[in-house]
């Protein structure tokens, strides 16, 4: 059984996509070498709305604040530490606002992955969408990528897009490429523990997958 840890800092949504995928696709009664489950759930800040939902689904959850510890290298070996109590197979980062260390990168390199709210190289950090609208752009979208060193710019798995209506507003824009991060991530999840998409030499493989598979359009 390959064991995801989820990473997260806030309401949780797409780690509820995944849970319920999981449960739909059967994920724990998959072929031994395929079969996943979503081992824990872990944040960095105790009113996480995610943790609710992890706990619902009967999935371990873990609180570790990063104001308790006095440098950003201790933090990061400490979530290292606690990670890896649960054996993961893939760390996936939904939602989880804290720039990591390139050690903790490292560590975890070709099976840790982010989910971004932008159709990435644009936009990488914060405010994405207001920053999409405030630049005119007519696509729109998401990212699931490996992370990489530098902040939201490992390589790329796969994308969402969507056309942006021309008076949209931030919170409009951002609702709806929420429903498409929601159907992409457990898409990218399911390829990587099927061991169809892996790192090697810093690419993306994507085995058997074609254009079709990797954009997620509404
Ligand atoms: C999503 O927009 C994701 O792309 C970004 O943080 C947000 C998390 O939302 N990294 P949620 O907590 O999964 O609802």
């Amino acid at each position: 059984m390959k064991n995801i840890v989820c990473l997260i800092s806030g309401r949780g949504s797409n780690l509820r996509a995944l849970l319920e995928a999981q449960q739909a696709r059967r994920w724990d009664a998959a072929p031994p070498a395929a079969a996943a489950q979503v081992r824990a759930v872990i944040s960095n800040r105790p009113g996480a709305g995610g943790l609710q939902i992890a706990r619902a689904a009967g999935v371990a959850t873990e609180v570790i604040e990063h104001g308790g510890f006095p440098t950003r290298a201790a933090f990061d070996a400490a979530l290292a530490a606690l990670i890896d109590r649960f054996d993961p197979a893939l760390v996936l980062l939904a939602g989880f606002l804290r720039v990591l260390t390139p050690e903790f990168v490292a560590r975890y390199e070709g099976r840790l992955i982010n989910v971004h709210p932008s159709l990435l190289p644009a936009f990488t950090g914060l405010d994405t969408h207001a920053r999409a609208l405030a630049a005119g752009v007519r696509v729109h979208g998401a990212t699931v990528h490996f992370v990489s060193r530098d902040l939201d710019a490992g390589p790329i798995i796969a994308q969402a897009a969507l056309g942006v209506e021309p008076d949209e507003t931030a919170e409009a824009l951002a609702a709806r490429v929420l429903a498409l991060e929601h159907v992409l991530l457990p898409r990218c999840v399911e390829w990587i523990i099927q061991g169809r998409v892996r790192l090697a030499a810093g690419r993306v493989v994507a085995e058997g997958l074609h254009a079709a598979d990797l954009l997620v359009t509404p």
